[in-house]
């Protein structure tokens, strides 16, 4: 697995984590009793309005004044009217499945729910983006078929290569001499197999696709200019560095196998290992 997608999928691990947290700093911020649910403004009329109901109803119980006794009349009305409130404002605690879900909660779930959806769909496309291929295509081991076959198309009777293009696995199959592995590069890892190499076509410098100049021998890049030789070592031009090459080898059954999900950079050349060109450009100079 290449860096930036080791990288891509931590970045979604930790982006999971974080929105996780939030979620349950969220959830747990909600009010804790049915009396902290209600708001300002709807405890106040509710305050308002228990007394005069009270006050209404026993007053409609008390005794019409009389001409004997007036005074103990209004004595129980303002004996009533002064009760305290307390005495006749019952909190009746309902159970969580009673209170339902205020407003709060619901903003609050809602914007959790829309933030993990958002997140589960980043996360699973940037997971099936970045994740090896079990097999077949590009990102897993690409078979390019037998290796003797591979060599017979890629020798030409004049002496010169023609590079076997492998569109499954974005790359060209090169070969590499037992006379020039030991001087190059390449000697001492595992990017050649039985005689040859893979090169991925894309350049090192901007990303686009790098064609093969029969003439020349060699790869030109169209958009900027830089070439590299028939093994896929820098020669001129803004490239960076060699083509990158990816791991390969042999199975079994005498197939050359592709490892795309393996892509290993090298340095430029500090000396190179093939004659190059070995004939006219196909394209201009580089533009540097
Ligand atoms: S992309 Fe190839 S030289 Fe710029």
């Amino acid at each position: 697995m290449t860096a930036p997608q080791i990288l891509t999928i931590l970045g979604s691990i930790l982006f999971v984590l974080g929105g996780l947290a939030t979620f349950v700093i969220a959830y747990r911020r909600g009010p804790s009793s049915w009396e902290e649910q209600l708001d300002k403004d709807a405890r106040k009329a509710d305050r308002s309005r228990i007394p005069s109901a009270f006050t209404r109803s026993k007053a409609a119980e008390l005794p019409e004044p009389t001409v004997e006794s007036p005074a103990a009349s209004v004595a129980v009305a303002v004996a009533v009217a002064e009760e305290p409130v307390e005495k006749i404002h019952r909190v009746v605690e309902l159970s969580a499945s009673e209170q339902g879900v205020n407003r709060r909660q619901f903003f609050n779930r809602a914007l959790a729910a829309s933030f993990f959806g958002t997140l589960g769909t980043f996360g699973v496309a940037s997971l099936a983006f970045s994740w090896p291929k079990v097999s077949g295509g590009f990102g897993s081991d690409v078979s390019a078929g037998p290796v003797q076959a591979i060599k017979d198309a890629i020798a030409q009777p004049d002496g010169t290569i023609t590079p076997f293009y492998l569109p499954a696995a974005k790359a060209w199959i090169v070969p590499v001499s037992d006379s020039v592995l030991p001087n190059s590069q390449f000697a001492e890892d595992l990017t050649v197999a039985d005689g040859l190499s893979a090169l991925w076509q894309k350049c090192v410098h901007l990303g686009c696709a790098v064609p093969w100049c029969q003439s020349s021998q060699g790869f030109e890049c169209p958009c900027h200019g830089s070439k590299y030789n028939q093994i896929g070592e820098y020669e001129d031009g803004p490239a960076p560095r060699n083509l990158d090459r990816f791991v390969v080898e042999v199975d079994s059954k005498g197939e050359f196998i592709i490892k795309t999900g393996s892509v290993i950079p090298t340095e430029r050349a500090p000396a190179k290992s093939v004659k190059y060109p070995q004939g006219v450009f196909c394209t201009a100079a580089a533009a540097e």
